[in-house]
């Protein structure tokens, strides 16, 4: 059994990454319509990752006795002026996931939670990797997306992403 109060926690972070999915196929819906497909696909990928993490942690507190429960996931309602819109948004995200991944970890370090430390410690290091990407895609449409070959090929690019499940983190 764990802790009350981090068992709480894990079980809202569920939430927050199905939030998180659910943000990343509103990106995606955006690009869809704007005509950048392999801006579309990139979110789409990333948000069955997202779907993944709420997944790895539903059953980390399925696996330690915790009734798991949800809440309603809010609407995402970010409005876009222009296509470096979701890529700032999204790293701004990122930023705050990882935010609230580390909230979660000082909890447990308080309450000598070691066994959710060293579940969580897989998104720790995730966190890192994925505030890189979204900061590398966002440096790299700055740099390169603001004429219309730089956009195509960089569209091109985010549109051979190929999706590798989580499998390699705490038990699904
Ligand atoms: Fe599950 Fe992108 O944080």
């Amino acid at each position: 059994m764990i802790d009350k109060k981090i068992a709480a926690l894990i079980n809202e972070q569920v939430n927050k990454e199905l939030y998180s999915a659910y943000l990343y196929l509103d990106f995606a819906n955006y690009y869809a319509d704007e005509g950048l497909d392999g801006f579309a696909h990139w979110y789409e990928i990333q948000a069955q990752e997202e779907r993944d993490h709420a997944m790895m942690m539903r059953r980390y507190l399925i696996d330690n006795g915790v009734r798991v429960t949800f809440g309603a996931i809010a609407k995402p309602d970010k409005k876009f002026a222009d296509a470096v819109g979701p890529l700032k948004a999204g790293y701004e995200h990122e930023q705050y996931v990882t935010s609230l991944i580390n909230n979660i970890y000082s909890t447990a370090f308080e309450t000598k939670d070691f066994k959710t430390m060293q579940f969580l410690d897989w998104f720790i290091k995730e966190q890192g990797e994925e505030e890189k990407n979204a900061e590398d895609l966002l440096k790299k449409m700055e740099l390169f997306g603001h004429e219309a070959k730089g956009l195509y090929a960089l569209n091109g690019e985010l549109g051979a992403r190929i999706y590798t499940p989580s499998a390699t983190g705490p038990a699904m």
